[in-house]
């Protein structure tokens, strides 16, 4: 009697360990299956072609264009070669031109292929807006970005107000092909010009990365160690030319201006290693494009320059501009 009291019990036991696990697994076998969203539809699909894909000043121009993209339901690629590359660059536009893109925006380069690049382009229906730096005489519809010219003369106007006697400037540049560092560099001698004791001494490349700024810097300063100025005319320029300006610990004081506000630069200004930095605007530059791009679509009324703005900053100015929240990462039209 007894043996049969635990038998049951026993029983009983196994069953419902086995309910308890059946209940446990067996659920997601019962489950329905929430029904299959239908593919997200899109209006249009863009590229983005970027000078560098990781570059940080390019990673910002990507998240305005994102916004954008999001706000207008735009399918955004984002591309570009690993390192600084024209070619990579032109091939990833070609690529994007075979694959029926509707619009594409991409750095302005002077290269004959480029040129064949936009007119094939144009031949096939698909606009191209530049950002950045543009080509004018080339087949694409819009430009949106700083006025590179006039951001060379006011770095130029810079060294002048808040220099006195002599400067002996040494030039760190991103590309020399690069239409946008000509122009920073050709508005900078235009408006040195006027002022004598300003002397231009030596260019040299930092191939938009900072370890070729650094080298740059130090190659600068062991060919000319009177150089007591400079000017860096890329994003990462700037805090190159201060690394090496630190280390070197030298006797005159130097001065530096640099391009950009990467937060890097930021710190460097803050702090007084770097005395001033032209401000661009990249998060604007990627929003606007792709609004600028969707006009040509749409047949709104579009215009072919849309200038973001440029200003000079100095370490006094960075509270104010924090406080404005001048537009670094938000859209404010
Ligand atoms: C320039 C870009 C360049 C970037 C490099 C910016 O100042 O406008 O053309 O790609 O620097 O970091």
């Amino acid at each position: 009697m007894k043996f049969k009291r635990w038998f049951y019990l026993f029983l009983f036991l196994l069953f419902m360990i086995n309910l308890f696990f059946m209940l446990i697994y067996g659920k997601k076998t019962f489950e329905a299956q929430d029904p299959v969203k239908p593919p997200h539809r899109y209006d249009y699909h863009f590229a983005l072609i970027s000078e560098e894909i990781d570059n940080e000043y390019w990673r910002i121009i990507e998240k305005g264009a994102r916004d954008a993209a999001e706000k207008y339901n735009v399918y955004l690629e984002y591309l570009g070669p690993k390192q600084a590359d024209n070619i990579e660059q032109l091939k990833f536009m070609d690529k994007t031109i075979t694959g029926k893109v509707d619009g594409i925006i991409i750095q302005g380069i002077a290269h004959s292929y480029f040129y064949q690049l936009t007119n094939k382009a144009f031949e096939r229906g698909i606009e191209i807006v530049t950002v950045d730096t543009d080509v004018a005489d080339s087949e694409r519809k819009a430009f949106v970005g700083s006025d590179n010219y006039m951001a060379g003369v006011q770095a130029g106007s810079a060294m002048i107000d808040d220099t006195k006697g002599d400067q002996y400037v040494g030039i760190v540049t991103g590309r020399l092909d690069a239409l946008n560092q000509q122009l920073r560099i050709k508005g900078f001698k235009d408006a040195i010009k006027k002022e004598n004791r300003i002397k231009l001494v030596d260019i040299e490349v930092s191939n938009i990365t900072k370890s070729g700024a650094l080298q740059a810097t130090y190659d600068l300063l062991k060919k000319h160690p009177h150089i007591n100025a400079f000017y860096g005319t890329s994003a990462l320029d700037g805090s190159g030319i201060a690394q090496v300006v630190n280390q070197f610990k030298l006797k005159q004081r130097t001065y530096i201006i640099g391009f950009d506000i990467l937060p890097q630069t930021l710190h460097l200004l803050e702090e007084g290693s770097i005395d001033a930095s032209v401000v661009q605007y990249p998060y604007e530059m990627g929003y606007q494009s792709v609004e600028a791009l969707l006009q040509l679509k749409t047949g709104d009324e579009s215009k072919t320059l849309h200038h973001t703005l440029t200003r000079v900053i100095h370490r006094n100015d960075i509270q104010d501009f924090y406080e404005k929240g001048t537009v670094y990462e938000n859209h404010t039209k």
